[in-house]
């Protein structure tokens, strides 16, 4: 395991300590939130977490969920009225801990979900931490398409520059 894998996996370890019998669970999206999704199966398999239900928050993370064989624990922000803990990774944390989110195209639906939650944590490998932000990701803007040559013009009379980008990848909301 290379140094990032081992500081993912411990992240996702400490990340259980938020977890409780009984939760509604919102489960991230990107390699670091399904480190925590494995380890999270391990203990609902092993009888640890009884009663959890699951709040994915992209159609990637929901595929993941199936395939660990936990579908019956899928559920979606219609189907429960609160969520206890949100549990997702980052692109870039700043020392104040401000976030960039997104990279994987599934900000929308991570929004929806991880601002709901009573509370959010957030894991992250060493790699992730910078002293200012943006630092190496640009900052991920979901647009409607009606919208999106408005918003472009509005961020470049901002001073910024704008890329159209279209989801994929780690299948957000855009594959939904
Ligand atoms: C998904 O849209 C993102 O917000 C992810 O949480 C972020 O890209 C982190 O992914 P990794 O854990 O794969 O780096």
């Amino acid at each position: 395991m290379s140094g990032v894998d081992i500081a993912r996996e411990a992240a996702a370890k400490e990340a259980l300590k938020y977890v409780r019998s009984g939760y509604v669970i919102g489960v991230g999206t990107g390699s670091t939130a399904m480190v925590f999704l494995r380890e999270l199966y391990k203990l609902i398999i092993n009888g640890d977490v009884n009663n959890v239900v699951l709040v994915p928050t992209s159609t990637e993370t929901e595929i993941e969920v199936v395939r660990l064989g936990l579908a019956n624990l899928l559920r979606y922000p219609w189907q429960v009225d609160h969520i206890d803990v949100a549990v997702d990774g980052a692109d870039e944390v700043d020392r104040r801990k401000n976030l960039i989110k997104g990279g994987g195209a599934a900000l929308t639906r991570e929004k929806i979900i991880d601002y709901w939650a009573r509370e959010f944590v957030v894991i992250v490998d060493e790699s992730k931490v910078f002293d200012s932000i943006p630092s190496k990701h640009p900052i991920p803007i979901e647009v409607i398409p009606f919208a999106w040559t408005i918003v472009k013009a509005r961020l470049e009379e901002l001073g910024g520059t704008a890329e159209l980008r279209f989801g994929g990848g780690k299948r957000g909301a855009c594959g939904d």
